[in-house]
């Protein structure tokens, strides 16, 4: 073989080298379907709170106050009813301590989070889902976990998968 065709064949094997290499990061990023910490939700818009109570089938769960919070981008799509990329909604559960006949907030339970990112995560209606242990920042969700999230927010598909409503 002459040179010039050795050289030409050597450039194509590191060019589809470097080819492969950059779709492995390529693909790996786009599979990155980690959710980040909500930071400082707690300043966000407070949506609403609820109550769920020892006769829920998911009070061992939920059980306890929880309050809803959305971050501004969240708060267009509350409006709007179409979510835009960038939305995060905190769903930040609270045990209840009765004290002197009022029930008061207790310790933190666990942090769920959706956030939108219609192509990161575009398997589950354009929404990750998480949790995070009691105040630790600590991820606790398995992948089927996350399934069954995705499945019952989907009875909501119509409503971008969002269950509450923001009332003035
Ligand atoms: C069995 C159904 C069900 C499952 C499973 C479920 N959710 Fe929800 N989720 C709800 C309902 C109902 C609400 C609205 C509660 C309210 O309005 O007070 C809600 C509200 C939320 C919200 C606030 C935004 C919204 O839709 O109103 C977030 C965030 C959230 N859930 C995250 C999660 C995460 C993360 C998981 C999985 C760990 C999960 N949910 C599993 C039913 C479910």
């Amino acid at each position: 073989m002459k040179k010039k065709t050795i050289n030409n064949w050597l450039a194509a094997i590191v060019l589809l080298a470097v080819f492969v290499l950059c779709s492995g990061a390529m693909s790996k990023f786009l599979r990155d379907e980690e959710v980040p910490y909500p930071a400082d939700y707690r300043m966000w818009t407070h949506v609403k709170t609820g109550l769920i109570g020892p006769e829920n089938p998911n009070f061992q769960t939920s059980g306890g106050y929880h309050h809803i919070y959305a971050n501004t981008k969240a708060m267009q799509g509350y409006s709007s009813g179409t979510f835009p990329n960038g939305s995060m909604i905190v769903f930040d559960v609270l045990e209840t301590k009765e004290q002197n006949g009022n029930t008061l907030e207790g310790s933190r339970k666990h942090v769920d989070v959706m956030v939108k990112d219609s192509i990161r995560f575009k398997a589950t209606g354009g929404w990750g889902y998480e949790e995070f242990d009691k105040d630790s920042q600590v991820r606790i969700l398995t992948q089927p976990l996350k399934m069954q999230c995705f499945a019952c927010h989907s009875k909501r598909k119509d409503k971008d998968f969002i269950f509450s409503a923001f009332r003035k």
